[in-house]
């Protein structure tokens, strides 16, 4: 009996294929979609915009879980909102009223997360941690897909399953990068809830059966 999630990325994705690719996540044990969306400001890196997020959508069985690594998202929450995220995240370190930032996701009907960056301590979290649905803690530098994780990833993901249970809050902890087969059980037993998981999951031979032996574990 499993309770974490897996959210597939499809930032590694056949994009010229794209809606099987969606078809291939809504035919697995996936629970959500993750959707990474870059500025090319914040992040090195573009990916996509509305109308892809809207397309996405109208194949997707699947919620979808929006990841913005851009500056300045309070200009575009209810846009997000209505391109079809139901689950957003924006970064700790792109929200100086970041209190403010996550009452308006909420109100606007989707569940708020926040995202650290690697070299961002966890405790900054502790203050907005009970109005959270979601801590994600990035275990890669954000940009790419298919890079390694990040080793001191491991002290604040403790970190934060502390302060969570003597909070009181219900946050989950998702990471995202460099999630393998190899490492998914012994972040789970750290206190991971949901994985985020792209190259290992859209590189395999049969993407259906990683999502399935990532999700079943034992
Ligand atoms: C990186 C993205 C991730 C990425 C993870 O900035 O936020 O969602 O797709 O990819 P993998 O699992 O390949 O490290
Ligand atoms: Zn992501």
């Amino acid at each position: 009996m499993s309770h974490h999630l897996i959210f597939p990325s499809i930032l590694t994705a056949d994009f010229l294929h794209l809606e099987q690719e969606i078809k291939m996540v809504n035919g697995s044990d996936a629970d959500l979609l993750h959707l990474d969306i870059m500025d090319g400001v914040f992040v090195p890196n573009l990916t996509f915009g509305f109308p892809v997020i809207r397309q996405i959508k109208t194949v997707s069985e699947k919620p979808l879980d929006v990841h913005l690594m851009i500056v300045d998202p309070d200009r575009y929450l209810e846009a997000y909102r209505d391109a079809g995220a139901d689950w957003l995240t924006v970064h700790y370190e792109t929200c100086p009223h970041l209190h403010r930032t996550i009452q308006q996701i909420a109100e606007l009907g989707m569940k708020p997360a926040v995202s650290i960056n690697p070299h961002t301590e966890v405790s900054l979290l502790e203050p907005i941690l009970k109005d959270l649905n979601m801590v994600l803690v990035m275990t890669v530098n954000p940009g790419f897909g298919g890079q390694s994780f990040i080793e001191g990833s491991w002290e604040k993901i403790r970190k934060l399953r502390e302060m969570i249970t003597q909070t009181g809050s219900d946050a989950m902890i998702q990471v995202d990068g460099g999630v393998t087969e190899e490492n998914i059980d012994a972040l789970k037993e750290a206190g991971v809830d949901v994985f985020v998981v792209g190259n290992t999951v859209f590189s395999a031979k049969d993407p259906v059966q990683m999502i399935s032996k990532l999700k079943n574990r034992n």
